[in-house]
C-alpha cells in the first residue's frame, strides 16, 4: 500500500460517474495512481448518490466493512451527494472518514488533498455558494467513444420528493464555447459521440454574452466535425419547448431518443409534487415528439406511492402509460428524503401498497416493450459497437433511439469492431433488448 494510491467507487446517475471522472483525473495529475481494489488503497474514496434512502445506505454499508482497516492508514473520503447532504455528521456517525465533500467544492480537490497529506482528518468541502461549474481538462473518461460533458449543474427547481436541489445547489451553466470547445477536443481525441449532461438540461442558458439556450446549444454541438451521435440527459418537461425538437428533426446527429420524466399521470399529484406542469402539458409536449420528422423513442422516469396517491391517481398513471406506449421506463416507490417538502405531506402510503403499485408498472410496461421492440424485427438499424458477450459470441451495440442490440458478425476471424458503427438486421426481440446480424449494404 503506497502513500498516492487511490481506489474510487461510483454510486449513482452520470452526473456522478463524470464526476468521478473529473475526480480522478484531477487526483492523477496531483500524483495519485489509480487502483481497483480498496484493499490495495491507501486513499479510498466513495463517490455518493443520495436520491433514494437506500442509495444512501450504501455507502454506511460500504464505510461498516472498511472500518477495522481504520487504524491501518487509509484515508477514507466521502464525496458526492450523501457528503454534501450529511455534512460533517459523517465524523460523527463513521469516524475514520477524513474527507467530506460535495460536487460543488471539487475545484477545490487539489487544497483539499494537501490537508490531507498535512495530517488532518477532517477535512471538508461544503460550501454550496459556488457560480461556477467543475470542468477540467485533465478528466480521465471511463469509454473510450462516448464522452459524458456537463452543460449546467445543480437545480433550481423544488419537486416535494427530491434531494437534488440540496445535494447539488443552484443552477450554474456552462458557457457555451467552452461546451463546444471539449466537443471539438473530444472529436480530435476520437471520441464519436456525446452525452449533454446536467439534472435539467433544459434549462440551460449560456452565462456568456452569446446567451444560447439549450436548444442552440444542442444545434451546434450536432455540427462539431467528427460527432456522429448526441445524447442528453435529463430533460424537465415544463421547460422542454418545441424548438428542442426542431433542432434534433434538423440533425440526425441528435439521436433519436427522448428522455421526459413525468414521475405521475394525475395532475392532482403533479401540483402536490410541485412539477410545475399538468397531465395535458406534458401529453402537449409528447405530442411534439410523436408527429415530428423523424421517429423517436421517448422513454420516462416514474415514482409510486407520493404521498396521498389514491388509486384514482395511480390509475391516471397507468392510462398514460397506455397512450404514451413508452419505449423504456424507470419506475421507482417514493423514498423519504430529507430537507424536501414531501416530508410533511400526510397520507404516507404503506410499503406493501407501494410495492403492488410499482408491480403493476412494471408489469404493463414490459408488455408494452415486448411489443415495441417486437415491431422493430426485419428492420436496418445503425448500431455503435460498445462490447463483446465472449459466451453468446455476439457484438453489443445500441441503436440511435438508445435501444442495446446485440448481434453476431459473419467475419468472425476479423478484427475488433469496438467503436465502429454498423448496419444490423433486426431478427430477435426480447422486453429489454433486441438480437440482430449485421448487414451489408450495398
Ligand atoms: N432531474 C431529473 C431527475 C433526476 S433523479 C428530473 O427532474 O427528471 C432521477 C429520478 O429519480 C427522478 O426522475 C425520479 O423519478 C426519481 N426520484 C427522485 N427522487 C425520488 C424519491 N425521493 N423517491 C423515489 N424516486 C425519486
Ligand atoms: Fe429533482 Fe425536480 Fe430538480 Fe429533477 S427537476 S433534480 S426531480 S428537483
Ligand atoms: Fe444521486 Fe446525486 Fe445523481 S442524488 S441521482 S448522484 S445528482
Amino acid at each position: 500500500m503506497s502513500g498516492r494510491t487511490f481506489y474510487i467507487e461510483t454510486f449513482g446517475c452520470q452526473m456522478n460517474a463524470h464526476d468521478s471522472e473529473k475526480v480522478v483525473g484531477t487526483l492523477v495529475a496531483q500524483g495519485y495512481t489509480q487502483v481497483e481494489t480498496p484493499e490495495e488503497a491507501h486513499l479510498v474514496l466513495y463517490n455518493t448518490c443520495s436520491i433514494r434512502d437506500k442509495a444512501e445506505q450504501k455507502v454506511f454499508n460500504r464505510l461498516q466493512q472498511f472500518k477495522r482497516d481504520a487504524g491501518k492508514g487509509k484515508v477514507f473520503g466521502v464525496l458526492g451527494c450523501v457528503a454534501q447532504q450529511e455534512g460533517e455528521k459523517i465524523f460523527a456517525r463513521a469516524p475514520h472518514v477524513s474527507l467530506v465533500a460535495g460536487s460543488a467544492s471539487y475545484t477545490k480537490l487539489p487544497q483539499m488533498l494537501v490537508q490531507l497529506e498535512a495530517g488532518n482528518r477532517r477535512v471538508t468541502g461544503l460550501s454550496l455558494e459556488t457560480d461556477e461549474t467543475f470542468d477540467t481538462p485533465l478528466t480521465r473518461r471511463d469509454n473510450p467513444h462516448r464522452a459524458y460533458i456537463t452543460i449546467i449543474e445543480g437545480c433550481d427547481k423544488s419537486c416535494a420528493y427530491c434531494v437534488v436541489p440540496f445535494t447539488r445547489g443552484p443552477e450554474r451553466s456552462r458557457a457555451g464555447e467552452s461546451v463546444l470547445a471539449e466537443a471539438r477536443r473530444l472529436a480530435e481525441q476520437g471520441y464519436t459521440e456525446i452525452q449533454l449532461l446536467g439534472q435539467n438540461v433544459n434549462s440551460y442558458r449560456d452565462p456568456s454574452a452569446a446567451g444560447w439556450d439549450f436548444a442552440t446549444l444542442l444545434g451546434r454541438v450536432a455540427q462539431v466535425a467528427g460527432i456522429r451521435r448526441v445524447r442528453y440527459t435529463t430533460s424537465h418537461p415544463r421547460d422542454f419547448v418545441k424548438a428542442i425538437v426542431d433542432v434534433m428533426d434538423e440533425n440526425s446527429v441528435l439521436c433519436d431518443h427522448v428522455h421526459l420524466p413525468v414521475q405521475s399521470g394525475s395532475t392532482r399529484l403533479l401540483a402536490a409534487m410541485d412539477r410545475q406542469y399538468t397531465r395535458d402539458e406534458y401529453r402537449r409536449r409528447i405530442e411534439w415528439i410523436k408527429t415530428a420528422k423523424r421517429k423517436y423513442s421517448i422513454t420516462t422516469d416514474i415514482i409510486v406511492g407520493f404521498p396521498g396517491e389514491t388509486d384514482a391517481d395511480f390509475q391516471h398513471t397507468l392510462d398514460l402509460l397506455d397512450e404514451v406506449q413508452y419505449d423504456s421506463l424507470f419506475s421507482f416507490k417514493y423514498s423519504a428524503r430529507p430537507h424536501t417538502a414531501a416530508l410533511a405531506m400526510p397520507d404516507a402510503i404503506p410499503e406493501e401498497e407501494k410495492q403492488r403499485r410499482l408491480a403493476i408498472v412494471q408489469e404493463k410496461q414490459r408488455a408494452i416493450q415486448i411489443r415495441r421492440n417486437a415491431d422493430r424485427i426485419g428492420t436496418l438499424q445503425e448500431v455503435l459497437v460498445e462490447g463483446r458477450n465472449q459466451a453468446l459470441g455476439q457484438w453489443i451495440g445500441r441503436t440511435s433511439d438508445n435501444r442495446p442490440l446485440n448481434f453476431t458478425h459473419r467475419d468472425e476471424g476479423g478484427a475488433s469492431l469496438l467503436g465502429q458503427y454498423l448496419p444490423v438486421r433486426v431478427t430477435r426481440s426480447g422486453p429489454n433488448s433486441l438480437v440482430g446480424e449485421s448487414a451489408t449494404v450495398e
